[in-house]
């Protein structure tokens, strides 16, 4: 069983290993990303990586966070109903309870109906988001505000560990620790902000062709681009792994580390799983008699 801990040491030790960035699927896809990163907002987002926890001491600013929070907000969302809920917790001993990583600043993102349905009620009118419609499309709006507060703090310099630690362990420590209320409230991903300790020495490779950008319509792989995919995953130049010492340990591809070792782990609903369900079901956005 992966335990938070060695899933971070594993996370820390494969950004911190060394070699070169290629993002790109092929040479002309890498050479277009570095011909666009010229724009500073693509360079930014080209920028982007994770520091999976290890940061300082040294505490960002309030009016940075302030300006990470204005530009979260700027975010699309649906209807411009914003039905989420930003937490900011700046303690560093209850960030770790909430997410188990530390930062000077953890942002919970929850899909969050409760300021409209109090609006509603506080007009009279009556509004209760039950379904997993609402669920879905909140999410969407939750997840969109989180990766933009990101993106705005790497232009400004900070660094982030995008998390879902909030779902592992016992989740009720969560409404415990922050007051969340109990229904059409669901906290859908924490984003922990620092400054590292040390840099990582390479940003992790995306796949950026077959498989993952379909022209026109869905294009299923060929056996050629299948192999080329698990070529992709197994060049270690690339840095798609997540666990550079694959080969180390006895496997022919690194998906086959992957899917052996890293996804093994989850091949059961684990109870942090079920419990998901059962305080989906509370929240009221999804019914467990209907699903
Ligand atoms: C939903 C989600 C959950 C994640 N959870 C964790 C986590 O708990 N710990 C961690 O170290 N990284 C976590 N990550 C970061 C990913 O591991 C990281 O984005 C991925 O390995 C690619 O690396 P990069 O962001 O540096 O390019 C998470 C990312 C997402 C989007």
């Amino acid at each position: 069983m992966t335990t938070a801990r060695n899933r971070r040491d594993l996370l820390k030790t494969s950004a911190l290993a060394g070699g070169s960035l290629l993002l790109g699927s092929t040479r002309r896809e890498a050479r277009a990303g570095q011909k666009t990163a010229a724009n500073p907002t693509l360079k930014t987002i080209t920028n982007l990586r994770t520091i999976h926890g290890n940061f300082t001491d040294r505490e960002i600013p309030d009016e940075t966070v302030e300006t990470i929070l204005q530009a979260s907000v700027r975010a699309a969302n649906s209807s411009n109903m914003q039905t989420y809920s930003i937490v900011v917790v700046r303690d560093r001993e209850k960030m770790r309870q909430v997410c188990n990583y530390r930062g000077s600043c953890m942002l919970l993102y929850c899909v969050d109906f409760t300021r409209i349905k109090t609006s509603a009620e506080a007009l009279g009118h009556s509004y209760w988001p039950d379904s997993i419609v609402h669920l879905v499309t909140a999410g969407i709006n939750t997840a969109f505000a989180a990766q933009t507060a990101v993106i705005a703090a790497q232009s400004l310099g900070v660094d982030c560990l995008t998390t879902n630690g909030i779902h592992r362990g016992d989740m009720e420590r969560v409404w415990t620790l922050l007051d969340l209320p109990k229904s059409s409230c669901f906290p859908l991903i924490a984003v922990v902000m620092g400054y590292p300790t040390k840099e990582p020495d390479h940003k992790k490779g995306r796949l950026c062709g077959p498989g993952v950008i379909h022209r026109e319509k869905y294009h299923q792989l060929t056996d050629k681009e299948m192999k080329q995919v698990v070529a992709a995953y197994d060049d270690k130049a690339r840095h798609l792994a997540l666990n550079a010492a694959w080969s180390n340990q006895g496997h022919k591809h690194y998906l086959d580390w992957l899917f052996k070792v890293w996804l093994k782990r989850d091949a059961a609903p684990t109870p942090a799983e079920t419990q998901m369900l059962g305080l989906l079901k509370r929240s009221g956005f999804i019914d467990l008699q209907k699903t």
